[in-house]
């Protein structure tokens, strides 16, 4: 039943069109690479965080206020879906405030949900708060099937019941018990989940080979600052005390790893030296360590990290793996990097099925690649050629920008509404970056 869900997030994303000229999705970006400069750049809040505190606004009665958010269109999505909910959503510079009230919707507007996985979050919030849900299938992506068994798996262990009809993932959790629930994949959103429906099941619930990453962490330290009890985030098991009273509180999003990463390696990219700010540097060590393989010189201080490359970059084996791994979400932007090696690389994709869309977009620089199922060959090359190019899914507009930073010439980006989707104000922070371009209409 979409209760006007969707014209309310139509004339929000007009609304957000007209602040931000940037969002316009009909723009082209314009990147004339190897402008050689040096560069530093303020990292935004987590996208992968927003999109999970976000509902987990809804497990309190009152207002919660999120700061350190980033304006980008999954979070404005996400947002839209707890307004849809019966939600007051209030968003201002960074800050959001979410007042849930009394009763909510507990049906999610499909024509919102399909535009953002993120969205199948809204179903541990959802059976927390008012035991039933009703949360659309958020459906495939470009970069694989998504399952979403382990979400499912884990609600029915706390005593769900949880049946799929008619595109739906239908949950009764009136009673929720606290168990044990072992997750055959570290998923980060399944651990979300059951950490969220956990908070109002009785007794306590342990989840084993819970996802480590620090967006679960940062969940975590929401809900614990809420009054909630959980215990061993970024650990492989995770214990949540249910039943206890959750408050509403003010808290402040961690960095975003992934744009970090993303501009440190379109800055080597470019040519020139790059320092990211407001950064954890622990949540980047894997990226970190293989940059230092391929060469490049580094300093970390405090929050941010300066990196500096001569030449090209040496030739990396890399695979991704779980967090403290390599990340999936930088794998694509990595590739780019490796273009222009000194050498051959190996990369492997073992998190999803089909994350190498962004080769045959590649290819049209120049770039020396092929793909083995999971394994891409990255034969490196002396330099690159800027060519037009289109962008499918949001990493993948992301290693466009890496190698259009690092081609002779000019590249031209199309599907920049997937850049938006998890990128503030990009076309500004690689200017700062010393990334040369501009919008084409
Ligand atoms: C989160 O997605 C991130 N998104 C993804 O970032 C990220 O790539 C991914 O974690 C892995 O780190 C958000 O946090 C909003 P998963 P999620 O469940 O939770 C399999 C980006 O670019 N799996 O950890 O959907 C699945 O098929 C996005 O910012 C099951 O088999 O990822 C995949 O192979 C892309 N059954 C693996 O686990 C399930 O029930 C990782 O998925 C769930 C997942």
């Amino acid at each position: 039943m979409v209760t006007g869900a969707e014209d309310r997030f139509v004339m929000a994303m007009e609304r957000c069109t007209r602040e931000n000229p940037a969002l316009t999705a009909t723009r082209r970006l314009l990147i004339r690479g190897r402008v050689r400069r040096d560069g530093r750049v303020r990292i935004s809040g987590a996208k992968n965080s927003a999109v999970a505190l976000l509902p987990a606004c809804l497990l309190v009665d009152g207002e919660c206020v999120l700061q350190n958010v980033p304006a980008i269109a999954d979070v404005l999505v996400q947002r839209e879906i707890l307004s849809a909910v019966g939600a007051e959503v209030i968003a201002d510079d960074g800050e959001v405030r979410v007042r849930a009230a009394g009763r909510l919707q507990t049906e999610v507007p499909y024509t919102l949900a399909k535009r953002l996985r993120g969205s199948v979050l809204l179903l541990g919030a959802l059976a927390a708060r008012h035991g039933h849900a009703r949360v659309p299938l958020p459906g495939g992506c470009a970069i694989g099937s998504r399952p979403l068994d382990l979400h499912l798996k884990g609600l029915r262990e706390l005593g769900a019941r949880v049946e799929i009809e008619h595109g739906y993932i239908q949950a009764e959790a009136g009673r929720l018990l606290g168990t044990e629930i072992y997750l055959d994949f570290p998923s980060v959103g399944a651990t979300e989940n059951v950490m969220m429906a956990a908070t109002a099941a009785r007794g306590i619930t342990v989840i084993y080979n819970a996802a480590k990453e620090p967006e679960v962490v940062d969940l975590a330290n929401f809900l614990n600052a809420m009054g909630g009890k959980v215990v061993g985030a970024g650990t492989d098991t995770i214990k949540i005390e249910g039943g206890h009273p959750l408050r509403p509180v003010e808290y402040s999003i961690i960095p975003d790893r992934i744009e970090a990463g993303t501009y440190l390696l379109a800055g080597l990219a470019g040519g020139g030296s790059v320092t990211v700010e407001n950064v954890i540097p622990t949540h980047l060590e894997a990226l970190l360590a293989k940059l230092e393989e391929a060469g490049v010189e580094l300093a970390d201080a405090g929050d941010a990290i300066t990196a500096r490359l001569a030449g090209r970059p040496r030739p990396l084996q890399v695979k991704t793996l779980p967090y403290p791994g390599f990340p999936t979400d930088l794998q694509p932007q990595l590739t780019a990097f490796l273009l222009r090696a000194e050498g051959t690389s190996v990369v492997s994709e073992r998190i999803f099925e089909d994350r190498f869309g962004h080769v045959g977009e590649l290819k049209r620089l120049g770039a020396r690649v092929e793909t083995d199922g999971r394994t891409a060959i990255i034969e490196g090359v002396e330099s690159l050629t800027g060519a037009p190019v289109t962008a499918t899914d949001l990493r993948m507009g992301a290693a466009l920008m890496v190698a259009g930073a690092a081609a002779r010439g000019e590249t031209v980006i199309d599907g920049v509404e997937h850049i938006e989707r998890g990128y503030e104000r990009f076309d500004e922070k690689l200017r700062q970056l010393g990334v040369a371009v501009e919008w084409l209409e």
